[in-house]
């Protein structure tokens, strides 16, 4: 309906063109922090004992995937972004660590891998999956990726927090362009119960000026629907996709994001595909 919300693959292609051009709305040195990402991690899932094989299905820019293979995890990384993967790629590069990237679209990954891997990792992205039998889908298919006895990180925004607080209009910062100024606003469109948009607007100062004489602003909206998708949600999705036991770790505050680990089984009955 609104033409600002679009598909995943091309709000994170036009996302990383403003962070590339402009550095709004997201730093790359806070991407970067790879240390305080690997002792996080490593406080969820232990330490990478040399050769564990891991995935991070949802790579983004490498936050995670990067942080692992620091630490000594072998990784795969993958992401429905391709935009996305090229700056983890070139991030890799210079930490001079060796990451398998793949694109896939996390629905698809029990059709890619079968028990090859340890531990999993999905930070902030479960809920870019439109509906809970997507997200069902995609967590199955994480299961079957894993080898038996394997483990799941997820990490995300506490969507319960979330929509207590419906919070607006927050100031990402204000950068100089040649013909003037961009500002970027983040906010939330609470659609529903069950569903919100994130939005970014990037306003520029042009320099056309109206019959006034003022300068004009153009304004580029961007948006990503997201899933509400709140703890008791989770939990019930990652026990249909066959996950136990399922643990969320202590939130040390409610807007810190929640944190989950869920164990594909030693053993299965028979049939067991969580789908
Ligand atoms: C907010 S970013 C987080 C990236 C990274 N995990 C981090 O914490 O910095 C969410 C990522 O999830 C990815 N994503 C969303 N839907 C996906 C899907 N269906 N399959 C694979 N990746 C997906 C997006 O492309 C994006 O790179």
């Amino acid at each position: 309906m609104y033409p600002w919300i679009l598909p995943v693959p091309e709000y994170y292609a036009r996302m990383n063109t403003y962070i590339l051009q402009v550095g709004l709305p997201y730093s790359l040195d806070h991407i970067k922090d790879w240390d305080e990402e690997g002792r996080t991690l490593c406080a969820a899932m232990g330490n990478a004992n040399g050769q564990r094989l891991a995935l991070d299905c949802s790579c983004g820019w490498g936050k995670q995937a990067i942080a692992m293979a620091r630490l000594g995890w072998t990784v795969t990384a993958t992401d429905v972004s391709a935009s996305s993967m090229d700056f983890a790629r070139q991030f890799a590069a210079e930490e001079q660590v060796d990451i398998h990237f793949q694109e896939c679209d996390m629905r698809d990954l029990g059709s890619q891998f079968h028990a090859a891997f340890d531990c999993a990792v999905s930070c902030f992205a479960l809920y870019e999956l439109p509906t809970d039998a997507a997200i069902q889908q995609a967590l199955a298919g994480i299961r079957a990726a894993l080898k038996p006895g394997g483990q799941l990180y997820i990490r995300m925004r506490d969507m319960d927090f979330l929509m207590e607080e419906m919070p607006r209009h927050s100031f990402c910062g204000e950068r100089r362009v040649p013909n003037g100024r961009i500002l970027c606003i983040e906010d939330w469109d609470f659609e529903s119960e069950t569903h919100v948009v994130a939005m970014n607007a990037f306003m520029r100062e042009d320099e056309t000026r109206d019959v006034d004489d003022h300068l004009r602003w153009t304004t580029d909206t961007i948006g990503v629907r997201k899933r509400v998708l709140r703890k008791d949600v989770l939990k019930r999705l990652l026990q249909a996709a066959g996950f136990d036991p399922i643990v969320f770790l202590p939130q040390s505050a409610p807007w810190m994001p929640v944190e989950v680990v869920a164990h594909r089984p030693t053993t299965e009955s028979p049939g067991t595909n969580g789908q």
